[in-house]
């Protein structure tokens, strides 16, 4: 079976540019997407604390790893994330422990700080109040962000964890500011940076960095984002327009989220499309080759949709804090400590 198309980290491993998401994939249902995942081809798997899904998951690996002929566990690129709750630099390797556990796994390809801000409480429980809120006994509001605690402190953290456990490190959500102030703290440059992109979010300031200085990019949510309850891309007429065009022109079915995953790994980037479909995981894994001229054709959206991905306007409850700098964040009380 085809593995797909690779491009290596600047660990030297080799990650697939086409990978499968579960955040939102719910009970009952994971488990049987990321088998179903693995049974059509796809070999990066993109798992997360806070998908509180984890457990279900370890189930299913297993399964795979006992049914799917051939299938082994070096076969499959698996990331996953530190959480907000578990930035103390004191409880980092403890909360990897933690995941590696809830997956039934003995060593991570990559584990990635989730976002660039601290909720507070992490240093108990490894950080199993995932979600603690402003207000104490009383809990109101927003969440509990824990300003003591720097990137920086818990990026140090994450570059001592032992490879036996995780063969790379990397961030999530992280701009260019952030990864300056990684990059000058530490020697360690992070293997990824996986952000929200796809052509309204096109973030070609920080592709161009991470270009740069060897970081890789995970685009996720390349379909758009299900948080702000607005039409996915695959429902844009100029995008169902490349894909009518491209079908008649290569002779095969090209869906548009075809088109939505080609452009994302345009460039040498990865993609984690998440579906609990068994038709739509099997539809989502093709992989096409756009010309320069597709790639303007697709860019259109951006000229009069643009936007970011804003956890501050979207999260419940809130993030009161600025992190990409946008216009829409601004009234946030607190910023991201460097
Ligand atoms: N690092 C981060 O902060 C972060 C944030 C967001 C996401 N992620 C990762 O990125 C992954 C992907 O992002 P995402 O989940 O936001 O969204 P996405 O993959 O862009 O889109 C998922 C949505 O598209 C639907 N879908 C998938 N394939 C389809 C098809 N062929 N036809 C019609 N509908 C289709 C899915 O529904 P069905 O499931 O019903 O098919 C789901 O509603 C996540 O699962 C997660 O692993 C990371």
């Amino acid at each position: 079976m085809s593995q797909g198309k690779k491009v290596t980290l600047n660990t030297g491993q080799q990650i697939p540019q086409l990978g499968y998401g579960t955040w939102q994939a719910g009970p009952g249902e994971v488990g049987q997407g990321v088998y179903e995942a693995l049974k059509v081809g796809y070999r990066h798997l993109d798992f997360a604390k806070v998908y509180g899904n984890q457990r279900e998951i370890a189930d299913a690996l297993k399964k795979a790893f006992a049914e799917i002929q051939g299938l082994k566990r070096e076969d499959v690129f698996i990331t996953s994330k530190l959480w907000n709750s578990q930035h103390d630099p004191k409880v980092v390797e403890a909360a990897l422990d933690d995941c590696l556990e809830e997956l039934g796994l003995d060593y991570l390809d990559l584990y990635l700080v989730h976002f660039p801000i601290s909720f507070k409480g992490s240093s108990k429980h490894v950080g199993q109040d995932l979600f603690p809120l402003t207000g104490g006994n009383q809990p109101v509001g927003d969440c509990d962000i824990d300003d003591s605690i720097s990137i920086v402190d818990t990026w140090k953290a994450m570059t001592k964890l032992p490879k036996s456990k995780t063969r790379a490190v990397g961030v999530s959500n992280h701009t260019i500011e952030h990864l300056e102030a990684l990059n000058k703290a530490t020697s360690v440059v992070p293997a990824a940076n996986q952000v929200e992109r796809h052509p309204r979010i096109r973030q070609d300031d920080l592709v161009a960095y991470c270009k740069e200085k060897n970081i890789h990019i995970t685009a996720y949510s390349a379909f758009g984002n299900n948080m702000l309850d607005q039409p996915l891309l695959f429902t844009y007429p100029e995008i169902k327009a490349v894909a009518e065009r491209l079908s008649k022109e290569k002779g095969d079915q090209i869906s548009p989220t075809n088109v939505l995953i080609a452009w994302a790994q345009s460039g040498g980037h990865s993609v984690i499309p998440k579906s609990v479909s068994p038709k739509r995981i099997a539809e989502n894994f093709k992989e096409i080759d756009l010309t320069a001229d597709d790639i303007r054709e697709i860019e259109q959206v951006d000229k009069t949709q643009r936007r970011y991905n804003i956890p501050y306007v979207a999260n419940k409850p809130r993030w009161d804090v600025n992190i990409f700098g946008e216009e829409a964040e601004t009234p946030a009380t607190h910023k991201v400590i460097i």
